[in-house]
Order: structure tokens, then C-alpha cells, then sequence
């Protein structure tokens, strides 16, 4: 049995934001979510987050994981300070505690569930993760003896340039016997460069206590300011990024594309450069997905291409041909077979099978059948100042380049739209729509008008 205790009151000033640290996004998620995350296979008895600046927008945005237990810790006055928070909460546990810093995002579920099951074979008092780095730079030194049994935990701002050598680091994770730690809590000191209840000084205060080194020095990256924030991006990406090539996508160019790790992909797919999947999106096989496309939240089906455009909040069922420079907006059904052409612009919108969409439109509300042709320029007038308002179109019907739709509109099946078009009323099956002024020619025109002018006529 063991209780997690997650560290994220500081504001972490180095980040020189407003917003909490642990709120920054890293791919997608929080640094907070991946930290929760990466302990969830372990099944912790209980999840302590300890919050303290901006407490409630922390917790807000934590809202839709169940099981979070949040501690205030109103005064953050270090690290030890935030773990003394949970003294009363935790009165009479007597299992293990893992504590873990919210700003280290990368670690893995078995270097935790490792670090737990030596802990708890050693019969430890605490067990730290520690890491040696070729640039310890910012971090705790930690100190050991040949048996790895912790001696001093010095942090950076404290060392002496003799200890700063030492390339053994405090990755910020903590396996504490609960009842060893409570005891020693309340007598930490801050006597130190930053003036704060450290809580590395409780380490050294219990026994035994012991030291594991990381497997991967990646995992236990700190994010203090952006720069670490986008080295730690880097570091995710490689991961994500070869995860997939191993399981059979090609990435053509690893470097100019960006995969978030809520993505699914299956065999055979194909992501040309300059392309980022993001979200909640499931890619299936046979696709070719870019050059220059983003497709956010969205299931594309098998063997779909789709080049230099933007689809969010969508689904393409098959075989479709997306762009290139489309831009599906949000709440669109492409059906299978259908090509949706350049400069096109959907939202709201389901489509058939086989139906083209192919250029210079904007359809928005408008729920079309199979095999429509939706001829160039043609726009639905969804929105009237006040309200969106619903376009449908029947199987087979073709609209004409640049007609209008003005909705709510009803077009029935195998209708034909004349070019030019402004469509205001409801068409019913099998009909022809001519909605324009009819053509004018004056034959001799411009020789009756000159005439005039220089004074030749009458
Ligand atoms: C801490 C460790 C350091 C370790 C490093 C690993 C201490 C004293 N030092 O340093 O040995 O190498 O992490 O990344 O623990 N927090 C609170 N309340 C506070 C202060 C901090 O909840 O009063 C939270 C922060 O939000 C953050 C975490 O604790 O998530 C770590 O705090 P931070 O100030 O970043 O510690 P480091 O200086 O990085
Ligand atoms: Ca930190």
C-alpha cells in the first residue's frame, strides 16, 4: 500500500509566468497531469496534490481526474514545509509515503514502481531516486557512501564549489516510511541559502536510507524555466516519435514533425514533413497524413490522405482526400470516398459517401448526402447576426460554381443548382434551381454610345 504526495504549490518564478509552473503544458498535458499520471499504475491508496499558489486554478484544472485529494499549503515555505502540510491528514498511516516534485514530468511508472519495491524489500526508512548527470547544474548533490547509504543532500544554491563537482543529483522522488518521516518533520530547519524547510534535510534524518540511481538520466528532468521546459519536449518527442517508427509508421522527417503521446497510429501510415498530430486523434492504416498538416482530436480511417490542412474535432471515415489548404473546423463527418478540395473551409458539417466538396467553398451547419457535388464557390449563409441555422442537401445534387444557400434551407435529392445562384427557399426532389437576374444583352451597344458622344448620330 502506498500514498502519493505530489509537490505543486511552488509558482516556480524561474518559469517568469503568471501561471502556476506545474500548469504549463508539455505536449499536450500539464506538468501536474503527467506527474499523476506516471504514478497511476502503481494504484496509490491515496493521491495527495499539495497546491498553494493560485491553489484553485490548480485545482480547477485538475478537475476530471477522480481520486485527488488537495492539500493546502498556504505559505510556500519550501519543499519540507509542503510535506509537513499533510501531517494532519495522515495521522495514523502506516505505510509508505512517495513523494514526488510536480515540475519532473518524464519519469516512468517502472523507475517509480522499481524505487518502491527496493524501498520496501530493504525495509528502508527512505530510498531516494538520484541520477548522475555529465550537468548537474541546479539540482541537490546528493552525497553517498559505498553502500550507497545517503550521507548529505547539498542543494545547488548551498554547495561549496568543491561539492558542486559532484554529479550525483536528487531527481525529487522520495519513497518515506510514513511514520519515520512524521516524526522528524516538525524539527526541520532553515538554515540554509533560500531560507526554506528543506525537505532533502529530512533524508539524512531517518535510517536507513538509501540511494537508487536512475536507469535513464531523461526521466528525472526538472523544469525550472522554458528552456528546460523545451528540452524536456525534445526528450518526449524522441520518445513518442520512435515509438512509432518501431511499430511500423514512416515519419519522413523525425525532425519537422510533432506527435502528442494521446495519439494512436496504426501500420503502414505515412507522415511527410511539417506535420503535427495532436490530442485525441486515432490515425488507421494506410493514410498519408501531410506535408504541412495538423490534425488535433480527430479519428482518421484507413487509406486517407491529406496535405497542408487543418482538421480538428472531425472524422474522415475512408479513402477520402483531404486539401490540399483544407480546413475542417470542428464537428465535421467526411464520408468515405469524398474529396474536399482546396481552400475549403467545413464546420458542423456531415457529408456523405462520395461526395466532393473541391473548391473555394465554406459550408458550415449543413448536413449533405451521398455522392453530392458541391460545385466551386459554393457557400452556405449559415449565420443570419443572431443565429446559425441549418443547410441540407439531398443525395446526387449538384450545386453550381458560386451559388449561395441562405438557411434554414431544405434541397431535396438530384437537384441541380444554376451557377451564380442565391438559393433562399426549399427545392424539392429532381428539380432545376435558377436563382439570379436573367442575362441582358443590348447588341450594338457601345457603337450606338459613341456615336452620341462625338456628335456622328441623328
Ligand atoms: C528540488 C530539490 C532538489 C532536487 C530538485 C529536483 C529541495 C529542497 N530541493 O529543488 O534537491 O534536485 O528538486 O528537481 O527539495 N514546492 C511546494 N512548496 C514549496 C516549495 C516548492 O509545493 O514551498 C513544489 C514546487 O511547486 C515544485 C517542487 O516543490 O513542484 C520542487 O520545488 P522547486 O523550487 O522547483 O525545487 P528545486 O529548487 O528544483
Ligand atoms: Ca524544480
Amino acid at each position: 500500500m502506498v500514498v502519493v504526495a505530489i509537490l505543486a504549490a511552488g509558482r516556480g518564478t524561474r518559469m517568469k509566468s503568471v501561471m502556476p509552473k506545474v500548469l504549463h503544458t508539455l505536449g499536450g498535458k500539464s506538468l501536474l497531469e503527467r506527474v499523476i499520471d506516471s504514478v497511476k499504475p502503481l494504484s496509490p491508496s491515496r493521491q495527495m496534490v499539495i497546491v498553494g499558489y493560485q491553489a484553485q486554478s490548480v485545482q480547477t484544472a485538475m478537475e476530471s481526474i477522480p481520486g485527488l485529494e488537495f492539500v493546502e499549503q498556504t505559505e510556500q515555505l519550501g519543499t519540507g514545509h509542503a510535506i509537513q502540510q499533510l501531517l494532519p491528514h495522515l495521522q495514523d498511516y502506516q505505510g509508505d509515503l512517495l513523494i514526488l516534485n510536480g515540475d519532473v514530468p518524464l519519469l516512468s511508472s517502472q523507475t517509480l514502481s522499481n524505487l518502491l519495491q527496493t524501498h520496501q524489500e530493504k525495509q528502508n526508512a527512505a530510498t531516494i531516486l538520484t541520477a548522475q548527470l555529465s550537468d548537474p547544474q541546479g539540482y541537490g548533490r546528493v552525497f553517498c557512501n559505498s553502500e550507497n547509504v545517503v550521507q548529505e543532500i547539498v542543494e545547488d544554491k548551498d554547495c561549496t564549489a568543491a561539492q558542486k563537482q559532484n554529479c550525483r543529483i536528487n531527481a525529487g522522488v522520495y519513497c518515506f516510511r510514513w511514520q519515520d518521516l512524521a516524526e522528524i518533520l516538525p524539527s526541520l530547519q532553515t538554515n540554509n541559502a533560500q531560507k526554506e524547510y528543506y525537505l532533502t534535510d529530512a533524508v539524512t534524518q531517518v535510517t536507513p536510507v538509501m540511494a537508487v540511481d536512475v536507469e535513464n538520466c531523461q526521466e528525472i528532468l526538472g523544469i525550472n524555466n522554458r528552456m528546460q521546459l523545451a528540452g524536456a519536449y525534445e526528450i518526449l518527442q524522441n520518445r513518442i516519435k520512435e515509438k512509432w517508427m518501431m511499430a511500423g509508421v514512416t515519419i519522413v522527417d523525425p525532425t519537422s514533425t510533432t506527435i502528442d503521446d494521446t495519439v494512436e497510429l496504426q501500420s503502414d501510415i505515412i507522415i511527410e514533413p511539417q506535420t503535427h498530430l495532436r490530442g485525441n486523434t486515432l490515425i488507421k492504416s494506410g493514410c498519408r497524413i501531410g506535408p504541412g498538416s495538423l490534425i488535433e482530436n480527430s479519428y482518421i480511417g484507413e487509406n486517407v490522405t491529406v496535405q497542408y490542412s487543418i482538421v480538428t474535432d472531425s472524422s474522415v471515415i475512408s479513402t477520402s482526400r483531404i486539401g490540399p489548404y483544407a480546413h475542417l473546423r470542428g464537428h465535421v463527418e467526411v464520408g468515405q470516398g469524398c474529396r474536399i478540395g482546396n481552400f475549403v473551409e467545413l464546420k458542423n458539417t456531415q457529408l456523405g459517401d462520395r461526395t466532393n466538396v473541391a473548391h473555394l467553398s465554406y459550408l458550415g451547419d449543413t448536413t449533405a448526402g451521398t455522392q453530392v457535388n458541391v460545385g466551386a464557390g459554393t457557400i452556405t449563409a449559415n449565420y443570419d447576426g443572431v443565429k446559425k441555422h441549418k443547410t441540407i442537401i439531398g443525395d446526387r445534387t449538384k450545386t453550381g460554381s458560386n451559388s449561395v444557400l441562405v438557411a434554414p434551407i431544405t434541397v431535396g435529392d438530384d437537384v441541380y443548382i444554376a451557377a451564380g445562384s442565391t438559393v433562399t427557399e426549399d427545392v424539392p426532389d429532381d428539380s432545376l434551381v435558377i436563382a439570379r437576374a436573367r442575362q441582358v444583352v443590348k447588341p450594338e451597344w457601345r457603337v450606338k454610345k459613341e456615336g452620341r458622344s462625338e456628335g456622328i448620330g441623328e
